[in-house]
């Protein structure tokens, strides 16, 4: 198997929530190379991070790629201090993509770093002409990267804000779940979610019948089909995370497993 990686040079790496950070890199070998939902694995310090970690796209324009990135761990505390003008290596493009509808009523459903991939996806989907909304949720507003998603607006025809607790009116408070129980799901011809597992399992619920995608994550070991260390399973018998997916039909993942 061919492995194709590239160090990038750092552009910036901006401090966005509470642990959040986007870090932008710059690459000559994968510009114009990413589908939405495709990933990369990056290796988040040359010393001791022994395993490259998984991250979405949250962008990639004129070979500048952004991720958008949670501090969970050593390996993101290790990548959340790392400076403009240093390089990571990465390994790309990764895994399978949405399938982006043309000329459809779409809704994106996405929680905490969730969002990335489907704020990428928004940009294809309305170059297609798809009518765009988007339902995010995040714990709190330190929580919430409002100038992310902001800068998609434009591409966005509603967007909606849940935070678990607020008070303030730009915001509706609980969850996207909460929140979900209040649209008419009846007017979308897809939907596109990404977000932690619990909120997913009660998409499924939600969902059943409905034409869904999501982009899963799983812990991952090599990243390319290997090691079937992100064996998950679904409908149609155990399927890689990173290979076979990360994106998948939302009915066709038995969440009681994951
Ligand atoms: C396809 C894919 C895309 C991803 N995209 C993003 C993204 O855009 N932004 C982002 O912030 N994160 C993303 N993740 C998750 C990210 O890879 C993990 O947060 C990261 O690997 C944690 O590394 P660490 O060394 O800091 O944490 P570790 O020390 O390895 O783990 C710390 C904690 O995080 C949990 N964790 C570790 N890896 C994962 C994982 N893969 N999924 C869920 N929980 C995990 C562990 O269970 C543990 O509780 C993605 C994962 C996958 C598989
Ligand atoms: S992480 Fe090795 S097969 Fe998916």
């Amino acid at each position: 198997m061919k492995i194709n990686s590239e160090d990038c040079k750092i552009l910036d790496n901006i401090k966005m929530s509470e642990d959040g950070y986007v870090i932008t890199l710059k690459t000559v070998k994968f510009k114009d190379k990413f589908s939405p939902g495709n990933f990369l694995q990056l290796r988040c310090s040359e010393e001791n991070t022994v395993l490259r970690r998984p991250f979405s796209i949250l962008e990639e324009t004129d070979g500048h790629i952004k991720l958008y990135f949670k501090v969970v761990g050593r390996g993101t505390r290790r990548l959340s201090n790392r400076k403009s003008g240093e390089t990571v290596n990465i390994i790309a493009p990764l895994g399978n993509s949405f399938t982006v509808l043309a000329k459809k009523r779409v809704l994106l459903i996405g929680g905490g770093c969730g969002i990335s991939p489907l704020l990428n996806l928004s940009f294809f989907l309305s170059k297609k002409q798809s009518i765009v909304d988007a339902l995010f949720g995040f714990r709190n507003e330190q929580d919430y990267p409002k100038m992310i998603v902001e800068n998609r607006k434009r591409e966005l025809n509603n967007l909606w804000i849940t935070l678990d607790e607020t008070n303030k009116k730009e915001y509706n408070e609980g969850t996207t779940i909460d929140y979900l129980k209040k649209i008419n799901i009846d007017m979308y011809d897809a939907f596109y979610c990404c977000g932690p597992v619990k909120m997913m399992e009660k998409l499924s619920d939600i969902l059943k019948g409905k034409w869904a995608q999501v982009s899963l994550e799983a812990r991952m070991g090599c990243g390319i089909g290997i090691c079937y260390g992100c064996s998950i399973k679904t409908t149609t018998g155990s399927r890689r995370v990173c290979s076979d997916g990360p994106v998948f039909n939302l009915n066709e993942v038995i969440w009681d497993e994951f």
